[in-house]
């Protein structure tokens, strides 16, 4: 297929910045790109689906210019784990690595953490590209320094900043992705819009109700109004642990229900993105408490949300107190001082503007009002 397009722009993290490329059906240009950087050795990492789906163009192609080596596991989040970091290592020193290997991450946000972590430690540093092939990393991972894997009690425990020398995105191998995969990267996407630019939200209207979100028109629109957003913030605050607390919005209930969901239904529950929508319809709720937004913004929530065919109720079978429990405990706390009965949560005065302090944009929000909203959100006969 020919290529349609070819589009470059430049991802500027507080002063470290790396070129992110992108277009639709320009999977060869990616691999000469990549075969122009002299490397010595690839080393592909990915994982098993992605590797079958798309892994044999990539391969040959790279195939032409270096040896190529090439490490994959069963996909899913229990990739990112250290004893799948120190084999990947110890099989990249043993298969001949020098400090003019290229590490390619190849798949979805997993596989692009793990190749990061291996990428920064491996002597010290080598050079990491990604090639992207989920909305969530193509609109969200790889366009971040933070490089993590998790450890046997959490998520994302243990991990560095590291800057690719590039991304590398063919719009083209999103086509492959279930529906709920690609409505996950698209839920952040809504975020940054809802959250940081405001001005594009009746674009953003537009094109969702529109439908077909897999359109390539529509996933370039979104990328490019992610990296927008994203850069925005990231340029003040590269490590995103002041100004850039705002891309947490929807992420306090949010990450407590995946948490409830996947205890129960594991990789059957909703994807990361779905569950940070389910958020923001709570922030959204808790914001119009304090007077913030109002009646006609919590309903731009609720409309991008069925838009993007997001669930708008927390799944059957959990229950408020479940997901009170995760709230207690939010990784949040640690940037605000807060009581016992308080979670640090990100809230909006209106569209793309939060409370708190442009350098810190946490609210403490009393218990009883997040649960309030959760239990707003509950199913039908469980409220
Ligand atoms: N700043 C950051 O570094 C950052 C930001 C956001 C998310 N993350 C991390 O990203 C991870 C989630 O990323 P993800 O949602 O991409 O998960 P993932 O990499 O597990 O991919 C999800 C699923 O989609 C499949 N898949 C990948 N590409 C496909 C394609 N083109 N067609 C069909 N199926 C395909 C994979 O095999 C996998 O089963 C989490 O571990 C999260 O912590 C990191």
């Amino acid at each position: 297929m020919a290529e349609t397009d070819w589009n470059t722009r430049p991802v500027d993290l507080g002063g470290v910045v790396y070129p992110y490329h992108y277009g639709v059906d320009c999977l060869d240009r990616i691999v000469d790109e990549l075969g122009a950087m002299g490397a010595d050795r690839f080393f592909v990492v990915t994982d098993d689906h992605v590797l079958a789906l798309h892994g044999e163009r990539l391969l040959s192609g790279l195939g032409a210019h270096a040896p190529v080596e090439v490490l994959s596991l069963p996909p899913g989040d229990g990739m990112k784990a250290l004893p799948n970091l120190a084999a990947h290592v110890e099989h990249v020193i043993a298969a001949g690595a020098s400090r003019r290997s290229v590490v390619v991450a190849f798949g979805g946000g997993v596989p692009g953490n793990l190749a990061g972590v291996v990428a920064s430690l491996l002597f010290r540093g080598v050079r990491l590209v990604h090639v992207p092939t989920t909305t969530v990393a193509a609109m969200d991972s790889v366009i971040s320094l933070k490089q993590a894997i998790n450890s046997s009690r959490g998520k994302n425990h243990i991990g560095t900043y590291r800057a690719p020398e590039a991304v590398y995105l063919d719009v083209r191998l999103l086509a492959t992705l279930p529906d709920k995969q690609l409505r996950s990267g698209l839920c952040e996407a809504t975020k940054n819009c809802l959250a940081i630019r405001p001005d594009s939200i009746p674009e953003m209207r537009r094109r969702l109700a529109a439908g077909n979100l897999a359109a390539p028109e529509t996933l370039v629109w979104l990328l490019e109004e992610s990296l927008t957003a994203k850069t925005a913030v990231t340029r003040r605050d590269p490590y995103e642990q002041g100004s850039g607390l705002v891309l947490e919005y929807g992420h306090t209930v949010g990450h407590a229900v995946e948490m409830c969901d996947q205890r129960l239904r594991g990789a059957e529950g909703l994807s990361h993105g779905e569950a940070v929508m389910l958020g923001m319809l709570a922030a959204a709720r808790i914001s119009r408490t304090r007077g913030g937004l109002d009646d006609a913004s919590v309903t731009v929530h609720e409309e991008l949300a069925q838009a993007l065919g997001a669930p708008t109720r927390v799944p059957e079978r959990i229950s408020v107190e479940q997901v009170m429990d995760v709230v207690r405990v939010d990784n949040k706390r640690g940037y605000l001082p807060v009581s016992g009965e308080e979670a640090a949560m990100v809230l909006l005065r209106e569209h793309g503007v939060p409370y708190g302090t442009p350098d810190l944009p946490l609210t403490a929000v009393p218990l009883e009002i997040v649960k309030e909203a959760v239990t707003d959100l509950m199913p039908g006969d469980a409220r």
